[in-house]
Order: C-alpha cells, then sequence, then structure tokens
C-alpha cells in the first residue's frame, strides 16, 4: 500500500454499545484502508464517555477522503480540527464543488476558534455561516454571497447515543417489531406521546389514505380531539377518503360499517370532492357545519395545522392541497418545527419525505403492514425509526383506547 495518504481522527460518545466502534473498523476496511488505534480510553460508567483516536491509511487520496466522509458521519472529527474552510457561493442554487453534505445528526463546526452549533439541522443539506451562527439551508436556498462549509475540516457530527432511560422501545434494538409485539408497542408510543407533551413538544401524524380505509379514522380524530396530536402531515387522497367517510360513511365507495362495496360508490369519492369545491375548502365545509366528523374535522376544531402535499395522480385535487412540490416541502419543514415524535401511518412516501427534514434526535415511530417500509426510511437515513409490523386501523383503533385509559 502507498503511504502518506493518512489522517488522525478522534472520536468521543458510547463508542461501544452504540456500536460505533466497529462500525468506524468497517468503514476504514470498507474504503480498503488500514487503521491503527493509537488511544483508547474506555469510559467507566454508564454515563461517561469512551474516547478513541486513530490513525487511518486509504490507498489512494480519494478512498481517503471518502472513507473520511463516512466516518465524520460517525462522529470522528480530525485530530488537527482547525478552522471550519468557508467559501463563498457565486450563483445562486450553485455550490463549491467541494461543499460539506450534511447529516441529520447533531453537527458543530469550529468557527473563530470556538465550536458551535448549526442550527435547523437536517441532512442532505449546506452549511451556511451567518456572523457567528450556522444554518444547513437545502441547496435550492442558496443565494449568490452566501458563505458555505466545504471540505471536512472543523466539522465535528454527533451521533445519537444507544437510548438508556426507561422510555427506550424493547423493541429499538431490533428496528422493526413482530405482530405480537403490537400491544407492547402501543404501549410505548402512548407512553412516549406523554413524555413529549410533558416535555412541551409536538407529536405530529404522517398518515396515509389508508388509515381511513382500515378503520383508522375514529382512532385517529379521538387522538386529534384529545389533544395528543398537534400537527398532520400527509396528501390530498387522506383528505378526500377521510371527508367521503364523514359525509357518506364510504371509502372509494366501500362501506366503512360493514365493508360492503356501495352501487356506484365510487362515485361517493368525487361526490366528496366537489362538496369541498362548493364549501370553499374544508375549513370553510366545518364553519358550515357541512362537515361534522373525521380528522380533518377534529384538526379544524382543535386548531391542529394540517398540510396536504398533493401528487402527480390526485383526484381534485381539493382546495387546501398544495400542489407546488417545493411550497408543499417548505409548509412540511414548518411545521416540523418543535416536534420531538412523529408517528408514520401507512405512508412510504410521505415518511421518507418527513424523515429527511428531520434531525436524528426527534424520534419516529413507523406503523406499516409491510416490514420492507420500515427499513427503507431507515436506509434513506432515518436511522432512529423503529418500525411497528402491523394494521394500521387495529394499532389506531388500540392506542387512541390506551391513551384514553390512561387519561
Ligand atoms: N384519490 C386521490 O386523490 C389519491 C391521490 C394520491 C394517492 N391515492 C391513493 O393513495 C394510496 C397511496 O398512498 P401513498 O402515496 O401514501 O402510498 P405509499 O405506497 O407511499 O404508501 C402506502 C403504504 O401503506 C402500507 N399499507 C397498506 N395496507 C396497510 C395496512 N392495512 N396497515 C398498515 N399499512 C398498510 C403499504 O405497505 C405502503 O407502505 C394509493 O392507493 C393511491 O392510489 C389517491
Amino acid at each position: 500500500m502507498e503511504t502518506g495518504h493518512y489522517e488522525v481522527l478522534e472520536a468521543e460518545g458510547h463508542l461501544i454499545d452504540s456500536h460505533i466502534m466497529e462500525r468506524i473498523f468497517d468503514t476504514v476496511v470498507e474504503y480498503q484502508g488500514e487503521f491503527q488505534v493509537e488511544d483508547f480510553r474506555i469510559g467507566r460508567t454508564n454515563s461517561e464517555p469512551s474516547r478513541l483516536r486513530l490513525r487511518v491509511q486509504a490507498p489512494t487520496r480519494t478512498l481517503l477522503e471518502q472513507m473520511l466522509q463516512a466516518l465524520l458521519a460517525l462522529g470522528c472529527s480530525l485530530a488537527d480540527a482547525g478552522e471550519v474552510e468557508l467559501a463563498t457561493v457565486e450563483r445562486d442554487r450553485c455550490a463549491p464543488e467541494d461543499f460539506y453534505s450534511t447529516t441529520n445528526h447533531r453537527t458543530l463546526i469550529r468557527l473563530n476558534g470556538r465550536w458551535i452549533e448549526v442550527e435547523n439541522q437536517r441532512m442532505d443539506a449546506l452549511i451556511v455561516v451567518e456572523g457567528d451562527r450556522a444554518f444547513c439551508r437545502r441547496l435550492r436556498d442558496l443565494r449568490a454571497g452566501d458563505r458555505v462549509v466545504v471540505g471536512l475540516r472543523g466539522i465535528r457530527v454527533l451521533p445519537e447515543a444507544k437510548e438508556r432511560d426507561r422510555l427506550a422501545f424493547a423493541f429499538m434494538t431490533n428496528g422493526v417489531s413482530s405482530e405480537r409485539q403490537v400491544e407492547t408497542a402501543v404501549r410505548q408510543t402512548a407512553a412516549l406521546i406523554r413524555h413529549m407533551l410533558a416535555q412541551g413538544k409536538k407529536v405530529a401524524v404522517v398518515a396515509g389514505p389508508v388509515v381511513v380505509h382500515t378503520g383508522g379514522g375514529p382512532g385517529l380524530a379521538s387522538l386529534i380531539r384529545n389533544g395528543y396530536v398537534q400537527v398532520l402531515l400527509s396528501g390530498n387522497a387522506l383528505a378526500v377518503h377521510d371527508v367521503e367517510a364523514a359525509l357518506y360513511g364510504t371509502s372509494l365507495g366501500v362501506r366503512l360499517a360493514d365493508g360492503r362495496q356501495e352501487e356506484h360508490g365510487h362515485r361517493n369519492h368525487m361526490r366528496a370532492i366537489n362538496a369541498m369545491y362548493r364549501a370553499g375548502g374544508i375549513r370553510r365545509a366545518v364553519e358550515s357545519g357541512l362537515l361534522r366528523s373525521g380528522i380533518l374535522y377534529e384538526c379544524v376544531r382543535a386548531g391542529v395545522e394540517f398540510v396536504l402535499a398533493g401528487s402527480l395522480r390526485d383526484d381534485g385535487p381539493l382546495p387546501e392541497t398544495i400542489t407546488d412540490m417545493n411550497e408543499a416541502q417548505d409548509a412540511y419543514a414548518r411545521a416540523l418545527k418543535g416536534v420531538g415524535l412523529v408517528l408514520c401511518l401507512g405512508t412510504m412516501l410521505h415518511s421518507i419525505a418527513v424523515g429527511n427534514m428531520l434531525p436524528s434526535w426527534v424520534k419516529v415511530v413507523c406503523v406499516d403492514i409491510n416490514p420492507a417500509v420500515v427499513t427503507k426510511v431507515s436506509d434513506r437515513g432515518t436511522g432512529q425509526a423503529v418500525g411497528v409490523v402491523t394494521d394500521v386501523g387495529l394499532f389506531l383503533e388500540l392506542l387512541a383506547r390506551t391513551m384514553q385509559e390512561g387519561a
């Protein structure tokens, strides 16, 4: 191996029980590198962090840089970190080639001799420095003259340590729970909701139309009515099905009471959209007394913020559905400020979208009938997501009952 392409790194934290240490070693090997532990001090209590000093080497400069980028995301920083490197953006939306791309973990940069925390942390963003503060900013929001972080120096990423508190999920280590554990998962989700609200943080629900199809509507409506949900993020379909259920008792023409298809029932779907156009939107329909029950009705009544993001296959769409995708993303991101827990219910599309906007310390519980969906959300970078594999209608009914029993 050609020598010379090396760096000395340091890492600090719960490196052993969070399995970060083995991931650091695996990453070095993955990039055809070699490592030499120069120093390692193990934390001797459950709160004391471990400290690692490591020399890593790679066969080429390119491999070394790629390896360092991956190691940075695991919490390693260059031992001679020095100041962060900045470059000025020359044209709107065009970053310098060697811009630093963020993770969703808490990030510090060394600016004017001090480590400062980056604000608005999210993944796939750039870091813009303004005065003595630093912010995550998306590529499309970059403006000429912005000063952005480039290279890898002066950056420290702090991955979330494994939970040691009582509220840690029993199924957290596995990522995905089995059907048998649903009741336990519901109880733990209920405890998490109470914990977040007691801390003054918001609970957000990201829901797909299957919530209504599976009879989960009344459960979700009850959670909203009783103050357990502060934000609802969804698309056009959930709202249309919810309104259809409230006005005609069907979801895509299927009677929710007995699961039978109504004759010409599919027309109800279009009638629901038409009724909302005539009323001037969901809010107006609630105010006028036309819409008297359902998920969106409870949102309007309780002043719970809801954001409906449009898609190519939307019918209508409803007046409240935001069809400009950039605007919809912005509205989702704004609504997620101050959220401590997100429940993703039967929607892969919206769950991944929301995961991309969240910092890694916001808890995510993902309920889906398909275990691959939870894995997909995690693989897209939302590693903190824990999964409950079950029917979302059943989950919501149990959760609403559990919350009421404990109230
Ligand atoms: N009428 C409209 O305006 C309109 C607009 C957009 C989408 N849609 C419809 O919405 C649906 C897709 O919504 P999406 O974009 O969120 O899709 P998606 O494919 O991203 O997510 C749907 C998720 O629901 C899960 N699921 C299915 N049955 C479940 C159950 N019983 N319990 C728990 N999870 C379950 C699936 O595994 C999947 O992950 C489609 O049926 C689509 O045709 C309708």
